[in-house]
């Protein structure tokens, strides 16, 4: 699969897994394109806990309806009935949870390129986590991330020392097929923002 191919099939995905293995030579493949990401200061700062353990899965999938039920507590109306259609994670059919974290003392404490944007460690992980997410979509693989959980149950969860931030809970695994319009698309909860909307030359236009 060519690059832009596996950027536009790409898929945030829920209920579509099947819970099939995954040959260990393809997650090899997908881990080592994480691993290659680039990291400001080439500190690299992420981990990745592979989760298996069906105990740890169901714990974590049942903070996750809780914290989907603090989300819908804040809807009214068209937007909650919209909501509760919505699939927000596939933690118990997909094969496996790949945990990604963010170690911030990793390569310190004189980064080079983070001075000034404390942020630029937490860019880099999304980047890694990008990487892995476009490498499993070029082995038709499926990956979906979820963020429904506070950060200290997760850490607590999984052993995670203070210090690393849990970055992303993705589920991977095969699929039956990748959707070819984004889940929250085809609920209507969000449509596609044309490009030329997100564009502006030398300086900022608001378009109206
Ligand atoms: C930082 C981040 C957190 C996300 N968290 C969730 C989540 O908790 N549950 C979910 O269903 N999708 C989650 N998503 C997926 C987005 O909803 C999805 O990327 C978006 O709707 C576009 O769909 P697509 O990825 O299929 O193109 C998350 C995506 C990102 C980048």
């Amino acid at each position: 699969m060519d690059l832009y191919t596996a950027i536009h099939r790409r898929r945030d995905v829920r209920a579509e897994f099947t819970g099939e293995p995954v040959p260990d030579g393809t997650l090899h493949r997908i881990l080592d394109a994480a691993h290659a990401a680039p990291s400001v200061g080439y500190t690299q700062p992420w981990d990745f806990v592979l989760v298996r353990d069906g105990d740890l899965r169901r714990r974590f999938h049942q903070h996750v309806q809780r914290e989907r039920d603090v989300f819908a507590a804040t809807l009214t109306g068209v937007a909650a009935e919209r909501f509760a259609r919505i699939k927000i994670d596939g933690v118990l059919e997909s094969t496996l949870s790949i945990v990604v974290t963010y170690d911030e003392s990793r390569g310190g404490p004189a980064v080079l390129g983070r001075h000034a944007i404390a942020d630029a460690g937490l860019y880099s992980v999304c980047l890694a986590i990008q990487n892995l997410w476009l490498a499993a979509t070029a082995e038709r693989l499926g990956v979906g991330w979820v963020s429904f959980y506070r950060e200290p149950f997760l850490a607590d969860l999984l052993g995670i020392p203070p210090g690393v931030r849990p970055v992303a809970w993705l589920c991977v695994g095969p699929v039956t097929h990748l959707e070819s319009v984004p889940d929250l698309a085809r609920h209507g909860w969000r449509q596609k923002r044309p490009l030329a909307a997100a564009l502006h030359t030398d300086r900022w236009t608001t378009t109206p």
